[in-house]
């Protein structure tokens, strides 16, 4: 199953019309005409109302909603509102309620706070989901299923233990084979019986942190496992709608690079990918096209919803800057050529009072239309209705892959050694950013996908190696390709244990490089890479060429003269290995050259605001997205003969193109 199919791209976002007396309905609806709104997320934290006791539940107020939406023309995206405990069940049932890595219980509060392996949790969410099932699968306002909201954050108390146990048994299966996996004759830890396994937290393994265990294999277990029982939650939810409502696309919002959750275990089980935009404070524009193309890549390209992103300000930071005029039509239109089918806010009225009453709304609380942000609001869903549905269903052809694991995500953050300074998301978005800024369209990828469409991948910080990666990877360059890797990688096994062989393990042969040893330093401590003109900091492996040619070496220190980038003639391909943090101009340079190999600079790689991103839609039509992201027009020359669909102008090839600042032009490419 694939994302609802719709007319063009569905625009609108949360809203929560039950804080609201019915006059303000009417004039929510007025507005949404007036800004092309035809699409409104529902329920989101409406369960409360929607059962006020456990044996009464109450749809009165929902059904208005949904009815007032169908005859208003708009559609729903309908949430289960099982992301908030109502109190009365955190009161029946205390065990719904978490207990936190320093093992509290907590008592009723907040959102987001139900312990996932509670009976009394997937007894009432199923419950209701069923309800909502059966009451509205054939509601003419129903457009797609949202269950729950932002599944995240694990819960330490004794059924989840429990779980986590039984979760071990079916893994293992033996205790020799946890032991072995864990490693747990370090420290006198073997296990006798399954019942003394603790879940890792700040009472057992983790006394320094979260990030610091002394059991990496135990830690990584634990986040599998809290990927697999929130999977759990949502899995039962969903087949509680399926058996009411075979048809109707369900997904859940997920919140991009969220490291807690392994969201490559979760794809298979959605229709489609939706998720929430709230980029890091300060965040190049790189950042959340890395997190669109992840997003992208969990259903093998498919399109997926931008389910909320802020017209104008968030409220959950310490400081919370506003979208500049046009930042909001921009990061719209960075959505979608990402491969964004549906544009949609948090939140269409802004709430009176709690925690988001200044979060920023298509409506504020004055109720005004003429205020800046409608207008953007309002200008863009014109723009929208022009655009119709030229860009649905069109997928990326992108010819470079970009290796995303959570597991080595996961395995490198929480390593004691060699460096606790290495970020995985910064390395994968350096070199992701490289490729973007040339050109490249990318896929982001995991580490299990068919590798055969690509010309380069790219696997910084691969850290661990699991499966046939290393021998698909080495086909990758047998047949012609460009395969990539950094410092850090080829380190462990699946449970993270360090491969009994040279660094980095499987990937050796490959790279035809052997390390021995390496250095760390802290980040003022910089190492000079001269014949790239660049900086290196954090980590510095030591490489001892087996076959491959330097391309870098460091010029500092004892190891001066050695290799800090080496490539490796392979079959007809390539494989290179950058050993050290480089900063973003020597990642730009080796990943410039790899690229320029295959042909895959863009036509305008050396402008250095613009980003560019193809789409090709389901008749063949090539679409070449192309985002200013600066405050100064940008002057291009146009490579090819096209149409710009925003506003219909013909453009010839060497004509000059010029782009507003932070302006937007789709071409249709002929
Ligand atoms: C998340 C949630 C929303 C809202 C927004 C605010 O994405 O899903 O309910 O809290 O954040 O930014
Ligand atoms: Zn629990």
């Amino acid at each position: 199953m694939t994302a609802p199919r719709t007319p063009k791209i569905p625009y609108g976002g949360d809203h929560n019309p039950e804080q609201w007396p019915e006059e303000v309905w009417d004039e929510d609806h007025r507005l949404f005409t007036q800004a092309g709104i035809d699409t409104l997320t529902v329920g989101v934290f409406s369960w409360s109302l929607t059962q006020p006791a456990e044996d009464t539940y109450d749809f009165t107020v929902l059904d208005r909603i949904l009815d007032r939406a169908a005859a208003e023309n708009r559609s729903v995206c309908l949430a289960t509102g099982t992301a908030a405990l109502p109190p009365w069940l955190a009161k029946k049932y205390p065990e719904v309620n978490r207990t936190d890595f320093e093992g509290r219980r907590h008592r009723y509060g907040q959102r987001h706070n139900f312990c996932p392996s509670s009976p009394a949790y997937h007894r009432l969410s199923t419950a209701l989901a069923a309800r909502l099932g059966e009451r509205y699968a054939d509601h003419p306002a129903l457009l797609a299923w949202h269950i729950n909201n932002e599944y995240g954050g694990a819960c330490y108390c004794d059924l989840c233990a429990e779980a986590f146990r039984d979760w071990l048994r079916n893994k293992y299966v033996t205790l020799d084979a946890l032991n072995d996996a864990w490693c747990t004759t370090f420290w006198s830890h073997r296990y006798t019986d399954f019942a003394e396994i603790e879940p890792p937290s700040a009472l057992t393994e983790h006394w320094r942190g979260p990030d610091h265990t002394a059991f990496q294999g135990t830690t990584l277990d634990y986040f599998r496992f809290t990927t697999d029982a929130l999977l759990g939650c949502f899995l039962a939810e969903k087949e509680a709608i399926r058996s009411r409502d075979p048809e109707t696309p369900v997904t859940t919002n997920f919140m991009g690079l969220f490291r807690p959750l392994d969201y490559h275990r979760w794809a298979p089980h959605l229709d489609f990918a939706s998720w929430d935009n709230y980029p890091p404070l300060d965040a190049p524009p790189t950042r959340p096209a890395l997190a669109h193309d992840l997003m992208r890549g969990l259903k093998d390209g498919a399109p997926f919803w931008l389910m909320e992103q802020t017209p104008s300000t968030t409220a959950c930071r310490d400081v919370n800057p506003l979208k500049r005029p046009g930042e909001l039509r921009l990061t719209t239109f960075q959505a979608i050529a990402h491969g964004a089918d549906a544009a949609l806010y948090f939140q269409m009225r802004a709430s009176r009072g709690a925690c988001e009453k200044y979060h920023g709304a298509v409506v504020g609380h004055a109720g005004r239309d003429d205020t800046r942000v409608f207008r953007e609001v309002a200008g863009l869903g014109r723009e929208l209705e022009l655009l119709g549905s030229a860009t649905l269903g069109a997928r990326t052809p992108a010819r470079t892959a970009l290796l995303f694991d959570w597991d080595s995500w996961w395995a490198l953050e929480i390593s004691d050694g060699p460096s606790r300074l290495v970020k995985y998301p910064d390395v994968v978005h350096a070199y992701y950013r490289a490729a973007r800024k040339a050109g490249a369209d990318v896929d982001v990828v995991p580490q299990t996908a068919d590798l055969t469409p690509y010309d380069v991948v790219l696997a910084p910080t691969l850290h661990m190696v699991k499966g046939d990666l290393a021998g698909r990877l080495e086909a990758v360059a047998a047949r012609g390709g460009t395969v990539l890797s950094t410092f850090l990688s080829g380190r462990v096994d699946e449970h993270d244990r360090a491969f009994l062989t040279d660094v980095p393990g499987p990937l050796a042969d490959l790279m035809g490089i052997r390390i021995d040893e390496w250095d760390a330093r802290p980040p003022e401590f910089v190492q000079p890479v001269p014949e790239l003109g660049a900086a290196a900091r954090l980590v510095f492996e030591i490489v001892l060429p087996r076959g491959a040619e330097a391309i870098a070496t460091y010029g500092a220190d004892f190891y001066a003269g050695t290799p800090a980038v080496t490539r490796h003639e392979y079959g007809g391909g390539e494989a290179w290995y950058v050993a050290t943090a480089l900063d973003q101009p020597g990642v730009d340079h080796v990943v410039r050259r790899i690229l320029t190999r295959h042909g895959l600079l863009g036509p305008y790689a050396n402008h250095p605001t613009v980003e560019t991103a193809h789409r090709v839609a389901p008749d063949g039509t090539r679409l070449l997205f192309l985002l200013n992201h600066a405050q100064e027009p940008a002057r291009l020359t146009a490579h090819a003969t096209a149409t710009e669909l925003l506003t219909g102008k013909q453009v010839e090839a060497q004509d000059p193109l010029t782009l507003d600042p932070l302006g937007v032009a789709v071409l249709r490419l002929q």
